[in-house]
C-alpha cells in the first residue's frame, strides 16, 4: 500500500488551521485524546471503502448520493424520536428518488457527529456582554453564560458516546423490520399531513407495493436485499484534534482512515489548500467532501482536487457547491471546465443550502424554498449543458415538523417562522418541503 508522500497522523499541526477552539488546560486535553484514541473506531475501513466504490458508481453514473440531516446535531437530540424521524424523511425521499431515476440511491445522514460548526466571529456579544461563540456540542454549550461557553475537553468524549449510540440505533434500524421495503408505513412521521406531496408520496407507496408483489412472485432470492439499506453517516472533519484521535491506520495494510465517520468533509471556511484540514485529509482513504463557495475560482479547484487525490481515484473527491440562486449561473461553469479540463475524477454535489441564507425582518436566520429550489435546477442544467453530471444533493432538513425555511407548498411566511424555529443552527427543510424537493430532484434525474 503506498503511504502518502510528507503525510504523517499529526502533520496538519506545522499548517495553519482555521475555525479551532483553544484550551485552557493542555494537560487535561491530552488525557482525553488518549482515551479517545484507545476506543474502539465508530466505522470500519470495509465500509469505508464499499461507499467510496459507491460513490464512484454515482460519478459514472450509475447511482446518486442524497446528503441531508441537521446543520448542527445536539448532544440533547440523541434520542430515539428526533434519529428516526431523520431516517424516515431520508428513506422516504430516497424511495421518491429510485421511483424517479431508476437509479440506486446512496444514502449519507448528516448524522452521528455533525457537532463542531464554524464560525464567523470568535465571540459574541449580547447586551454589553463579550463571550466566546458557541461552537457545537463537541467543544461548548450554546447557552449563553460565560461556564456553558467555556471550551470543555470531555465534550469531545460526549460526542463521541452520542455518536455510537446514535450509530448503534441507526445500524439496528437499517437491518431489521424498520427498513423493510414491503413495509412503508413504518416511515409515516408521527404527525400527519395532508399535503399534495404526502398524497403524492402515498400514491407512489402503493404503486410500488404492486410492484414488491410481482418481484417477491416472480423472483423470491432477491426478497432479502429489499428487506435492509445501506446507510452512511458524515459530518464536516473541523474540529482537528478530535477528528485526529478517530484516525485510525487499518490493520490489513490499506492505509489511513477516518473512523469516526464513512464520509468527512471540509468546509468552505477551511478549504485552504495550505491548511491543516486539507493536511489531515490528505492521507486517509475515506471518501470526502469539499464544499465550494462563490469565491473560489477553476484553478483552485483544481489545485485542491490533485493535492486530495493525486491518484486520481474514482469516488474520492466529492466537490459540493454551494454557490447561491443569484451566483451560480455566472461562477458554476468555469469550475466544471477546469475540473474536466484537468480530467480530475470528482462527484459533483450541490448543496443548494449554504449560499441561499438570508435574515428574515425579525433578525432570525432562514432560507427561501423558492432560491433552494431555483439553484437546485440551475445545477442539473448548467452540469447538463455541459456535458457534466451533478451525482447528489447536499440538504440540511429535519423529519420534524418545523417552520425554518420560507415557502413551499404550505407556503410558510415570515410570521410563521416563530411557531416551531428549533434548529441549532441553520434553518432545515421541514418534511413537506424536503419531500417536495425530493419529487423535483427526481424530475431531473429522470429527464439527465
Ligand atoms: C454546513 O454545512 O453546515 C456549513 C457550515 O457549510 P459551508 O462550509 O458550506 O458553509
Ligand atoms: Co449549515
Amino acid at each position: 500500500m503506498e503511504m502518502t508522500p510528507d503525510w504523517t497522523i499529526d502533520s496538519w499541526k506545522s499548517k495553519p488551521a482555521n475555525q479551532q477552539p483553544t484550551y485552557n488546560d493542555l494537560e487535561y486535553l491530552n488525557e482525553v485524546l488518549a482515551v479517545l484514541r484507545r476506543l474502539p473506531p465508530l466505522v470500519t475501513s470495509w465500509e469505508v471503502d464499499r461507499l467510496r466504490d459507491q460513490i464512484a458508481e454515482a460519478q459514472a453514473g450509475n447511482a446518486w448520493v442524497l446528503q441531508g440531516g441537521d446543520c448542527a446535531e445536539s448532544y440533547d437530540d440523541c434520542h430515539s424520536e428526533a434519529i428516526a424521524s431523520k431516517l424516515k424523511v431520508l428513506l422516504q425521499m430516497s424511495l421518491v428518488l429510485v421511483f424517479g431515476s431508476r437509479k440506486r440511491i446512496i444514502r449519507l445522514g448528516r448524522i452521528a457527529g455533525q457537532y463542531a460548526k464554524p464560525r464567523s466571529s470568535d465571540v459574541e456579544q449580547r447586551e454589553g456582554q463579550t463571550l466566546p461563540s458557541y461552537r457545537g456540542d463537541l467543544i461548548n454549550r450554546a447557552p449563553f453564560t460565560a461556564e456553558h461557553r467555556r471550551n470543555a475537553p470531555e465534550l469531545m468524549l460526549r460526542g463521541y458516546e452520542r455518536s455510537a449510540i446514535t450509530l448503534n440505533f441507526i445500524r439496528a434500524l437499517s437491518e431489521g423490520g424498520f427498513a423493510d421495503l414491503h413495509h412503508p408505513e413504518n416511515w409515516q412521521l408521527n404527525f400527519v399531513t395532508e399535503s399534495q406531496e404526502s398524497l403524492r408520496y402515498r400514491a407512489l407507496v402503493s404503486s410500488m407495493a404492486d410492484a414488491l408483489r410481482f418481484i417477491d412472485a416472480i423472483s423470491p432470492a432477491q426478497i432479502s436485499e429489499l428487506r435492509r439499506v445501506d446507510f452512511f453517516t458524515s459530518h464536516e472533519a473541523l474540529h482537528l484534534p478530535y477528528e485526529q484521535a478517530l484516525t485510525r491506520e487499518s490493520v490489513r495494510g490499506t492505509g489511513w482512515y477516518n473512523l469516526g465517520t464513512h464520509f468527512p468533509w471540509i468546509g468552505e471556511r477551511t478549504r485552504a489548500f495550505d491548511g491543516a484540514h486539507v493536511e489531515l485529509l490528505r492521507g486517509i482513504r475515506n471518501p470526502i467532501g469539499v464544499k465550494i463557495g462563490p469565491s473560489a475560482n477553476g484553478d483552485e479547484v483544481v489545485e485542491l482536487v490533485r493535492r486530495l487525490n493525486p491518484d486520481n481515484t474514482p469516488g474520492r473527491v466529492t466537490l459540493i457547491h454551494r454557490v447561491g440562486s443569484a451566483k451560480i449561473t455566472d461562477v458554476l461553469p468555469t469550475m466544471i471546465q477546469a475540473i474536466r479540463d484537468s480530467k480530475a475524477n470528482v462527484l459533483w454535489m450541490c448543496d443548494p443550502m449554504h449560499g441561499n441564507t438570508v435574515t428574515a425582518s425579525s433578525g432570525i436566520k432562514t432560507r427561501r424554498f423558492d432560491d433552494i429550489l431555483s439553484e437546485l435546477r440551475s445545477a442539473f442544467a448548467i452540469h447538463r449543458e455541459l456535458g457534466s453530471r451533478l451525482g447528489g444533493v447536499h440538504l440540511e432538513l429535519t423529519g420534524e415538523d418545523v417552520t425554518e425555511c420560507l415557502g413551499g407548498s404550505n407556503g410558510l411566511t415570515e410570521d410563521d417562522l416563530h411557531t416551531a424555529y428549533n434548529t441549532n443552527c441553520d434553518p432545515r427543510l421541514n418534511y413537506e418541503q424536503a419531500m417536495e424537493i425530493a419529487f423535483s430532484i427526481a424530475n431531473e434525474i429522470g429527464a439527465a
